[in-house]
């Protein structure tokens, strides 16, 4: 409990490789995780070759944690291996559908999760790279994945560097922010004040809205970090790449 407690982003790595075995290991441990139907519908990419990382680089917008980590990893909903089974099995697949992609996505994710939880555990650092989701079709082309296999997430793990170990936890909303008893209880704008408080009164966040000229912490949300014309755009280009690897 007290590593979950405790644990933060990492995106600065040691000159250390992640040993093959150990990764191997741990991504054995995650598959113990929950999956739609046990049908294991996901795969995962380590890419570990300078060539592979510097192909994936732009993809992730240049995020350094790409060609900086020692090994990069893309996890996948994969329907590809389950249809290619079942055909072969005299059984006629069809997961070329949206309800498919999600259930794969889900488990895909969930596997990631419990790989988080199992790496950081024995002292590597990890960094989700969101980023997967707004150049997937480049992604897809870039590892060669087939039909029925769309990247969800991916995540550079490494050994943290001295600094990043001590860098401070990140902020959350305080837990009645987010548990609801029973029912959704739809939030008062005094709930909202109450909930955001702590976040907005952060040096760092009154950091951000100074140095970017704006008037509130959610506008750097709004008009910066996850903007309508970049949401709407990844949206398109995520539709896109759903009908280029068969899910519609
Ligand atoms: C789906 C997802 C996508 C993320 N994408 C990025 C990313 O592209 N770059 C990055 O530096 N961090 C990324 N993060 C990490 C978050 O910024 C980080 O988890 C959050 O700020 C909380 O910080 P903490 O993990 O240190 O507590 C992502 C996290 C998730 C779960």
């Amino acid at each position: 409990m007290d590593t979950l407690k405790t644990r933060r982003t990492v995106r600065s790595y040691a000159d250390r490789d992640v040993e093959a075995a150990l990764l191997r290991e741990l991504l054995e441990t995650a598959m113990r995780s929950s999956n739609t139907g046990n049908m294991q519908a996901y795969s995962v990419v380590a890419s570990r070759s300078d060539a592979v990382k510097q192909a994936l680089a732009p993809l992730h917008f240049n995020q350094a944690q790409v060609t900086t980590a020692p090994v990069v990893l893309t996890f996948c909903a994969d329907f590809n291996r389950f249809s290619k089974w079942c055909a072969q099995r005299k059984a006629e697949p069809s997961y070329g559908n949206v309800q498919s992609f999600v259930a794969a996505a889900i488990d895909a994710v969930i596997l990631a999760q419990t790989f988080c939880v199992a790496a950081e555990a024995v002292g590597l650092g990890i960094c989700y790279l969101g980023t997967t989701t707004y150049t997937a079709k480049g992604i897809s082309e870039a590892l060669r994945l087939p039909k029925l296999v769309l990247p969800v997430v991916t995540l550079s793990v490494g050994y943290p560097v001295e600094d990043a170990a001590v860098k401070p936890l990140s902020d959350r909303l305080p837990l009645d922010g987010i548990l609801h008893e029973d029912q959704y209880r739809d939030y008062t704008p005094e709930d909202i004040d109450r909930i955001y408080d702590a976040r907005e009164s952060l040096e760092e966040s009154r950091y951000f809205v100074e140095l970017n000229k704006k008037e509130t912490l959610a506008q750097i949300f709004t008009d910066i970090r996850y903007n309508k014309e970049n949401n709407e755009s990844f949206s398109v280009a995520f539709v896109d790449a759903l009908r280029a690897q068969g899910f519609l």
